[in-house]
């Protein structure tokens, strides 16, 4: 059973301003922005079309969670982006940041190869289980505890396509 936590309406309007908080904060400097595979992928096609400023696209995918509701604790980079990011600011966008390791090993990630900047922007800041506390820039929604799935988060690989945010009650992995 699963129960609606955030509706595609709130999602889009929270979308549209964190676009434009960004596009001031930028102020017409080039940004690349860094969607983290695979559950961010919705949201940063939504937020990229929601920001005014000359930008780049790329992707980064980590492993930490398996197929689980658990995070592993490792976070294994299993795909770099493809260009150089020396000198560059970085814009990374997660769905949710739950321990904060997965944004952490990637801000370092970035800072280790030079990149001018890294902010960091997450549609969900869920702080039940965080371990470090590695500073979000622009947060969508904070949702107190629970898993979460829909509009690109996943359990199991199930659910992302789903518009909207539900709290997952149960671990029945779907048909
Ligand atoms: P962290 O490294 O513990 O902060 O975990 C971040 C990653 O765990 C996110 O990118 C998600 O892929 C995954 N994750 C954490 N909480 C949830 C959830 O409630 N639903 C789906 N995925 C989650």
């Amino acid at each position: 059973m699963k129960t609606i936590v955030l509706t595609r309406q709130q999602i889009q309007e929270k979308v549209k301003e964190l676009g434009q908080r960004i596009s001031q904060d930028f102020n017409r400097e080039n940004l690349i922005v860094v969607g983290v595979l695979n559950g961010a992928f919705i949201f940063t096609a939504d937020l990229v079309r929601a920001i005014d400023l000359p930008l780049q696209v790329d992707f980064i995918r980590v492993a930490s969670y398996g197929s689980g509701k658990s995070s592993s604790g490792t976070i294994t980079l299993t795909k770099d982006i493809e260009r150089p990011v020396q000198g560059e600011k970085i814009l990374l966008v997660e769905d949710i940041v739950d321990t904060g390791l997965t944004i952490h090993r990637l801000k370092q990630h970035f800072l280790q190869h030079g990149a001018a900047s890294v902010h960091i922007c997450a549609l969900i800041d869920k702080r039940e289980r965080r371990e470090l506390d590695e500073k979000i820039d622009y947060i969508g929604f904070e949702v107190a505890e629970g898993f979460l799935v829909g509009y690109g988060l996943d359990f199991a690989e199930q659910y992302r396509n789903l518009p909207d945010v539900y709290h997952l009650n149960n671990t029945t992995v779907p048909k």
